[in-house]
């Protein structure tokens, strides 16, 4: 491993990307900073609070969160607020402030990436041509019609780009003809098809309302025609090509993403016009899958964004069977999830038009249910409550999901609801529950209480959030921050530890650190923990040496205290054999085995005096 690996990206770019971005000036921009002693304060940007925790210090021009962890350089910054990849962020930064970019392969300059920048020049052309025929030419009146009716005024019109083709065979054709673009390239691209008989090309969106389809950092890489009123297909889309992947793509994650962070939330809905009119609403931390089914993707790309979604599909019967899929794929990705459930087969755009904005968030948005309840109100459909046949089979049914769950106080809390419902008894609907929980622990003896079908969704994906400030570690983990702090600080340090610990940390984290940290030094470099940082390209350990770099660790005072930290990291692997030792030396004695016991014993007694 060595800290020039970064994407393909060179270093030096970094640098200059770094050297050029003051972080103060970076963050600046989104966030309010008091300045504070050494620090700049603000409130965080990535979690809602109320008193700031947020902390920018030009002094190692970083960032660091007390209250979400969120910290690293400017690069870093850039990348979780404007939801960028490392080689987006550099890019952009770069392009701003001037900075020639090319990455490694000297990929800027392949043919391959220029035909790629052609066709995304080419759509955003397209869709400004398209929001302009809709606006201000005779050709769009009747789709602005169409619009209106819908519901849908110029600032949507315009915050969504959307756009109008024209019924006719050329637009693009010509538009893309007189800027010498390749026409066939653009056919690959989905903009263009063929001309049927005979040779040329013609346009593939005709007379439809656009919706331009943006990746995440904003650029147009595909179009969505809707028809205007009736007819087949009601939309059309591009096809899937090197710039769009249905199964990669949320529609408004350009616009959500802050809005996701703010809200430590996602609403996840299944077309266009829902996500639009949830916009309106103000519910604007929303996207949309465009008709394909969730895939894996989608649901890590989710969350890398946020740990909680909120699946808001159409209330018919095939809005509610995919919202049942889409439960085991997003808990699959670690997400914490919840259903807001809608009826009578409406979709959020028609909810939202039949009971009005505010009934949306309030109700459905808000009244979102966990996927237990989900599950019982989606089996309960199949029963009529009125029959105590139907009765009894609901409650069969609602205990083989009750059963799944792992803690005791939430199928209690979901078999007191049912006992309301179905007028059982809770004593004898507890009794059923734990006999579909002993045919559970049957069948598959190793995970008793996860249950198979998804069914353990008590909460799990929240754990995945660490407690970020470090209360009471034990001495060794101190003793190894500690000692990378120095050595982020001072080069001279990083050598010292190299010669007397090398890469003996016990946290394999911190010891990845050290290598990158002896790594860097040996490049020449001076101590610079943005710099540094931007090297590593990995979050946890970004997260980790942002954290450490955060230490108020007075250089000299600990420079003397090295030794000290050395020797607590390399006492932690005796200690924890010790412990082993006295464990086998306490089974031996209780099987009756005295003489391996005081073998043992004169082991532990040669460790500790070491
Ligand atoms: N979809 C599609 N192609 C179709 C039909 C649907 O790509 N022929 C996608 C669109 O992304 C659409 C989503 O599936 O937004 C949901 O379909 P549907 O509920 O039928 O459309 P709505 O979003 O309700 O569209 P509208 O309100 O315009 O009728
Ligand atoms: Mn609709």
């Amino acid at each position: 491993m060595n800290t020039g690996y970064s994407g393909g990206i060179p270093d030096e770019v970094i640098e200059a990307v770094l050297q050029h971005n003051d972080i103060v000036d970076t963050v600046g921009k989104y966030v309010h900073l008091t300045k504070q002693g050494k620090y700049m304060k603000g409130l965080c940007p990535f979690h809602s609070e109320k008193t700031p925790s947020f902390t920018v210090t030009p002094e190692r021009q970083i960032f660091y969160c007390y209250g979400c962890g969120a910290g690293g350089n400017a690069i870093k910054f850039r990348m979780e607020i404007d939801g960028l990849s490392f080689p987006e962020a550099v890019r952009l930064m770069a392009e701003e402030s001037h900075v020639p970019f090319q990455d490694g392969k000297g990929a800027a300059a392949t043919p391959q990436n220029k035909e790629l920048e052609r066709l995304l020049q080419a759509h955003e052309w397209a869709a400004k041509l398209f929001h302009y025929l809709l606006k201000n030419t005779e050709h769009g009146k009747s789709a602005m019609e169409y619009l209106r009716a819908r519901g849908f005024g110029d600032k949507l019109i315009d915050q969504f780009q959307i756009g109008y083709a024209p019924d006719r065979w050329d637009t693009l054709v010509q538009f893309f003809e007189k800027r010498s673009f390749d026409l066939k390239e653009m056919e690959k691209g989905g903009l263009l098809s063929p001309r049927q008989n005979g040779s040329g090309y013609v346009d593939r969106f005709r007379g439809r309302v656009m919706f331009p389809i943006m990746n995440r950092s904003g650029r147009v890489i595909a179009f969505a025609g809707r028809i205007l009123g009736e007819g087949q297909p009601k939309y059309l889309n591009s096809p899937e090509s090197r710039l769009f992947n249905k199964s990669r793509t949320l529609y408004n994650l350009n616009l959500a993403k802050g809005p996701i962070r703010k809200q430590g939330q996602i609403v996840l809905m299944e077309g266009f016009g829902d996500v639009i009119a949830a916009w309106d609403a103000g519910v604007q931390h929303t996207v949309a899958t465009m008709g394909t089914a969730l895939t894996d993707n989608h649901a890590s790309l989710i969350r890398t964004l946020t740990e909680e979604v909120v699946v808001c599909y159409d209330g018919d019967n095939a809005g509610q069977a995919a919202a049942l899929k889409s439960i085991p794929i997003l808990e699959g990705a670690g997400l914490h999830v919840k259903i807001a459930v809608l009826q009578n087969g409406l979709d959020p755009d028609e909810y939202i038009k039949t009971y009005g904005q505010e009934r949306f968030v309030e109700q459905i948005i808000h009244g979102a249910v966990s996927t237990t309840k989900f599950r019982l109100i989606y089996i309960k459909k199949n029963y009529n409550l009125l029959e105590e046949d139907g009765k009894a089979a609901y409650a069969q049914e609602a205990i083989n999901v009750i059963a799944n769950l792992g803690s005791p106080t939430e199928r209690e809390v979901y078999l007191k609801e049912l006992s309301v419902e179905v007028g059982v008894s809770l004593d004898s609907l507890k009794q059923d529950c734990n006999l579909a929980r002993q045919t559970l622990n049957r069948k598959q003896p190793q995970s008793g209480q996860q249950g198979g079908r998804g069914g353990g969704s008590g909460g799990n994906g929240r754990s995945s959030r660490k407690p970020t400030a470090p209360t009471l570690l034990p001495a060794y983990h101190v003793a190894e921050r500690r000692l990378l702090s120095i050595m982020l600080q001072d080069g001279e340090a990083a050598t010292y530890v190299a010669q007397h610990l090398g890469e003996a940390f016990n946290i394999p984290e911190h010891a990845a650190l050290a290598a990158y940290i002896y790594s860097y030094y040996a490049q020449g470099k001076a101590p610079d923990v943005s710099r540094f940082i931007g090297s590593l390209h990995d979050d946890r350990l970004e997260k980790t040496a942002t954290s450490i770099s955060m230490m108020d660790a007075p250089l000299d005072e600990t420079l003397r205290g090295m030794d000290d930290y050395i020797r607590e990291i390399k006492k932690f692997p005796q200690q924890k054999l010790i412990e082993q030792k006295r464990e086998d030396m306490l089974r031996a004695e209780k099987s009756g085995d005295f003489l391996r016991a005081a073998q043992i014993a004169s082991e532990i007694i040669t460790l500790e005096r070491q």
